[in-house]
């Protein structure tokens, strides 16, 4: 059941026990049940190749136009917003329900099939770059995946920013729709931007970092969601350092809230990817923490062990401790006015969740 793999990934409840909550309402943040979320393409050979040849020897060009200024990459949308809407049938914006359609110009591929990621790894727009080594070319989507024409390519932000762009149209949290986040490049191979008014990647509510007391860095994994679901935008806490740790407003993506698989002690950004009853990374990792604002503006944390890491073998007692602390206004605790993780036991059996009420702050202490 809790077995995540390549291409199709069965995820479980982010499990939110709630104390008594702060309004007194029996309020349930609406809860990530992560379903079957499959890649919906496998490159075959034949895509592959010739395609990538082309992409590296273009790719360096483009990526220093678009390190060159702050405004560089807006500017070009803003250009090939105006252009494209002399030159083109608007009957093909309907899928945005009006003339939304931008277009990055300049990144059109010839002759492929593949949308490239426009971004430089040093950019401006607070997007950080997936495996851009990789077939993905730094889309948050599987390394040896590419972004096709005619679908949905996600992308990822720095630590306590979230992905503002998506299908308009998915309705289902679990079902079609729900790996369409990010971008949408068309059958043209240009790169539809969903909600132009909108930043490439916003910041979350900013308030929650994770601490991290150990000698060593931690990295916390999120899901791509919407999007493969895989654990792999990283949000690494340095030792005896803070990290942001996003947490997405309420107006997030049909009210859904953010996961992370949080690795041992002595990981990196390098390590937000698949591990395996022998390795804890990724989804094999000892904590699992959840976030998100409610309807009713309250934000809500929760943090329990990961299991599939117990069920694997690997010992709680080799990982080290997490409590949520409140730095900030006030946090509603559960009952024992407490919610950690300890030697293997946690305040309440699956893990528990803490209410920040309005501007309260927490951290995740890692001790
Ligand atoms: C999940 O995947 C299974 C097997 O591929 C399929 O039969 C089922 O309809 C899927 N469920 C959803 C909600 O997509
Ligand atoms: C991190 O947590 C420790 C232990 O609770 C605390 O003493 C320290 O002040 C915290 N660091 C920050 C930056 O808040």
């Amino acid at each position: 059941m809790m077995l995540k793999k390549f291409g199709c990934i069965s995820l479980f409840l982010v499990l939110f026990e709630f104390g008594n909550t702060a309004s007194g309402n029996s309020l349930a943040l609406e809860i990530n049940e992560l379903n079957n979320a499959s890649e919906k393409y496998t490159p075959s050979k034949m895509d592959v190749g010739q395609d990538n040849l082309q992409q590296s020897n273009e790719f360096s060009g483009i990526l220093t136009r678009i390190k060159t200024g702050l405004s560089e990459t807006s500017s070009i949308l803003k250009r090939n917003y105006n252009r494209y809407h002399k030159k083109r049938r608007f009957r093909r914006l309907g899928r945005f329900h009006g003339p939304r359609r931008l277009e990055f110009n300049s990144f059109i591929e010839q002759n492929t099939r593949v949308c490239r990621f426009p971004w430089s790894i040093d950019n401006f727009e607070n997007i950080y770059a997936i495996t851009p080594d990789k077939e993905n070319s730094g889309w948050a989507m599987s390394p040896h995946q590419q972004c096709m024409r005619g679908t949905w390519c996600p992308y990822a932000c720095k630590p306590g920013y979230y992905s503002a762009q998506w299908d308009p149209d998915a309705v289902s949290a679990n079902g079609k729709g729900s790996t369409n986040g990010g971008l949408y490049c068309d059958e043209d191979g240009i790169l539809q931007v969903p909600f132009p008014e909108r930043p490439f990647c916003a910041r979350g509510m900013g308030n929650v970092v994770v601490n991290n007391t150990l000698a060593n860095p931690v990295s916390a994994c999120q899901t791509v969601y919407p999007g493969n679901e895989a654990m792999i935008i990283p949000s690494t806490a340095h030792p005896r350092g803070s990290v942001d740790l996003n947490v997405v407003p309420k107006s997030y993506w049909l009210s859904t809230s953010c996961q992370f698989y949080v690795n041992p002690a002595g990981s990196t950004n390098n390590e937000c990817i698949w591990g395996n009853s022998k390795q804890p990374l990724g989804n094999w990792g000892p904590y699992i923490f959840g976030t998100g604002q409610a309807a009713d503006g309250h934000t809500y944390i929760s943090v329990r062990y990961n299991p599939l890491y117990i069920q694997s073998g690997f010992s709680l007692k080799n990982t080290y401790n997490v409590k949520i602390a409140c730095v900030a206004g006030f946090c509603n605790f559960p009952a024992n006015n407490e919610c950690k993780c300890e030697n293997g036991a946690c305040t309440l059996p699956n893990g528990c969740t803490v209410t920040l009420t309005n501007d309260a702050k927490a951290q995740f202490v890692l001790y």
